[in-house]
């Protein structure tokens, strides 16, 4: 991604923006990942959102706006969130805070709260603009499988379902915006994300909570954000214990973080190393690209290594506890 717009992906941005005003769904790229994107105003698409995913109607949508006079159509502000929106927008920050009444209940699946968040992305702010409306957009993956983090893997998922995708590169974050609740008493991490606990702790100079994950149980909505087994590859996935050497096998795929320790490639049936240099954002950009490539045959299991709990390690780390279904 550039930092300018070409004519072509101009053309893209206005064609995309008369779908989303006549009800359409388009795949909108972000910094983070890619987002299925629908007018928050039309309730029959943001329906077909939830159909086309195969997503509970009680799991609610993050409404994206291009700016923070816009998210306070659809939140109320409190002092807090003007000053997070200030020093973290664009990026990858969800605030959630009350919503205004004209929201329809099935972006909030029926909340008193709204989701909102400003992307990092100049096709993502461009076609906001351009639509003149916030976009709900959920991650635009199937309900509990990987999130796509590049144009072709919407195609792949959600293809014929879609009316268009915008192409924008591969994201530059790579896993989900941080999800914070300012909604209670003191602000809460609901869903650790690309915005670390650190320059969140730092900006709001006092220690800032995650919430403790709660396992879905059949058919009560479990606090939202908070579904177990989400982000699943195909194969059964399982953590490396902290003490375990890499296992061997012809049906195992082994995903590693920096691959200081990992054994030979042919001991194995694929191999991902997520960055050479240890790098916890390289990490990030690359998750869930090296786990689709390891989710398919001959590797029928997937051996996993968690990355230190801290900065982008926690987001990451989330990611691969649900994919092994720890939730
Ligand atoms: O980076 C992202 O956040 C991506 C891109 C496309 O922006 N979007 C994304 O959306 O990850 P989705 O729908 O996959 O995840 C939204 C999360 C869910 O965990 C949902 O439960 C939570 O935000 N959420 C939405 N509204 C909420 C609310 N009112 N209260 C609590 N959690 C909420
Ligand atoms: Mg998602």
């Amino acid at each position: 991604m550039t930092d300018a717009i070409t004519p072509a992906q101009q053309a893209s941005i206005a064609a995309a923006a008369m779908r989303l005003r006549a009800g359409g769904l388009v795949g909108m790229p972000t910094e983070t990942v890619y987002g299925l994107a629908a007018s928050v105003w039309d309730p029959a698409a943001v329906l077909r959102i939830f159909h086309v995913k195969g997503r509970p109607l009680f799991d609610p949508l993050i409404v994206h706006v291009a700016d923070a006079e816009q998210a306070w159509t659809v939140a109320q502000p409190n002092a807090l969130a003007r000053h997070l929106a200030q020093q973290c927008w664009p990026g990858p920050l969800t605030l959630v805070l009350p919503r205004q009444a004209a929201v329809p209940d099935l972006v909030t699946a029926g909340l008193d709260s709204v989701a909102v968040r400003c992307p990092d992305h100049l096709l993502a702010l461009a076609l906001i603009r351009a639509a003149g409306l916030p976009l709900a957009a959920p991650s635009a993956n199937r309900f509990a499988c990987l999130s796509p983090t590049r144009a072709a893997d919407v195609v792949e998922q959600l293809g014929a379902a879609v009316d268009l995708v915008l192409d924008g590169g591969p994201c530059r974050v790579g896993v989900e915006s941080t999800v914070l609740s300012l909604c209670g008493e003191r602000p809460l991490i609901l869903r650790p994300g690309g915005l670390t606990r650190e320059r969140l702790e730092a900006l709001l100079d006092s220690p800032v909570g995650l919430a403790a994950r709660t396992i879905l149980d059949e058919g009560s909505p479990p606090a939202p954000g908070m579904l177990a087994s989400h982000y699943a590859p195909r194969c059964p996935l399982r953590l490396r214990r902290g003490d375990e050497a890499w296992p061997k096998g012809g049906d195992l795929g082994l995903l590693a973080f920096t691959g200081a320790d990992l054994p030979p490639a042919a001991s194995v049936a694929s191999q991902e190393i997520l960055s050479w240099a240890g790098d916890p954002a390289q990490a990030a950009m690359e998750l869930f690209a090296a786990l689709r490539r390891l989710d398919r045959p001959p590797v029928r299991r997937i051996v996993a290594e968690l990355l230190p709990e801290q900065g982008l390690g926690l987001a990451i780390n989330d990611r691969l506890r649900r994919a092994a279904g720890l939730g």
